[in-house]
């Protein structure tokens, strides 16, 4: 038995709720901004409700064993917020976030090494506060040694697939090429199907080569057929699929914007790698959001 607390309960928070209800071998605290009064997730297997303590104030969490973050990368201020009393016997910090820099948003709150940077991958979106629909299997991959091992283990007899993987680094860069091209969809307010646009289908395969540029100088191995591999994946999806960036935007909500394109852009600058693509939808991403009524 592992005491856990969730910070954001969003779509991936919720569905982790959900999997740790499941298991029914720990004791949950779901540390949400608004009061939650029931918490229900559609998930694959049939719906399950989650009856774990909700609290809203920082001051009122236990000390836990374990944190698990799913905030979004933007919202880790206040999300930090949480941290001092739960870590106060230095529990480690799961951060399910995307992006590649799990670890650098959480450096200035907690010691290194006990943030564990997690990759989630799992169709889920959040219908209501305290609705969601998962619809497939959650997906965790964290690095080798103690700390992933301990957190794959509060995942044991659940249905999620949650493993270690050797080379975290190549995983992440991987999810990043994914995401990276999803701002084509999110500047053109246009779901997944305009990447079939032979065009926008070209700025794709410059946005993600860049990624693998900058990723290779990162150290993640990358080969150059992962541009074609995520275009690919981005045309086979239902032509109406909404992806986070696109439905942030839609819904007046701040987007993560820097966790997916930015860092291509900054860490492109650390290596002279250039990332003229990238560079240029950020620009127009935030600029168009800026002047969005
Ligand atoms: N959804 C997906 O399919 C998916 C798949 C793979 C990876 N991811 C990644 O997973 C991460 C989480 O995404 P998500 O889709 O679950 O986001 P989400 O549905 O927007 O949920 C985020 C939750 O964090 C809460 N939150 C924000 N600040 C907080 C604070 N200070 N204290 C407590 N709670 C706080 C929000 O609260 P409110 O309810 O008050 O807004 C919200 O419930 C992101 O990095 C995303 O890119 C998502």
């Amino acid at each position: 038995m592992a005491r856990v607390a969730i910070i954001g309960v969003g779509a991936i928070g919720g569905v982790i709720a959900a999997l740790l209800e499941l298991s029914g071998r720990h004791e949950v605290t779901l540390c949400t901004r608004r009061p939650l009064s029931g918490l229900s997730v559609e998930t694959p297997d049939g719906p399950v409700l989650v009856r774990a303590a909700a609290v809203t104030s920082p001051g009122d969490v236990p000390e836990v064993d374990w944190v698990l973050v799913a905030t979004k990368a933007y919202d880790v201020p206040g999300a930090a917020q949480w941290l001092e009393r739960l870590c106060a016997r230095g529990a480690p910090v799961a951060v399910l976030q995307n992006g590649v820099e799990h670890r650098e948003r959480f450096a200035p709150y907690v010691p290194i090494q006990s943030i564990l940077p997690v990759v989630v991958d799992c169709p889920v979106e959040r219908q209501a506060p305290d609705r969601i629909r998962q619809r497939g299997v959650m997906h965790l991959k964290v690095p080798e040694g103690a700390i992933g091992d301990a957190f794959v283990d509060l995942f044991a007899q659940t249905p999620a697939d949650a493993a270690v993987v050797s080379d975290f680094l190549t995983v992440a860069w991987k999810k990043l090429c994914h995401n990276s091209a999803g701002i084509l969809p999110a500047l053109l307010l246009q779901p997944s199907g305009v990447m079939r646009d032979e065009a926008i289908g070209e700025t794709a395969l410059q946005i993600v080569r860049e990624c693998i540029a900058v990723g290779r100088a990162e150290g993640a191995r990358l080969g150059d057929e992962l541009a074609e591999t995520v275009l690919q994946a981005y045309r086979s999806a239902p032509p109406d699929s909404v992806n986070s960036l696109h439905a942030d935007r839609l819904a007046g909500r701040p987007m993560e914007i820097d966790a997916r394109n930015g860092v291509i852009v900054r860490l492109g600058q650390k290596h002279q790698i250039p990332t003229p693509a990238n560079r240029m939808a950020v620009a127009l991403l935030e600029a168009m959001t800026r002047t969005q009524p």
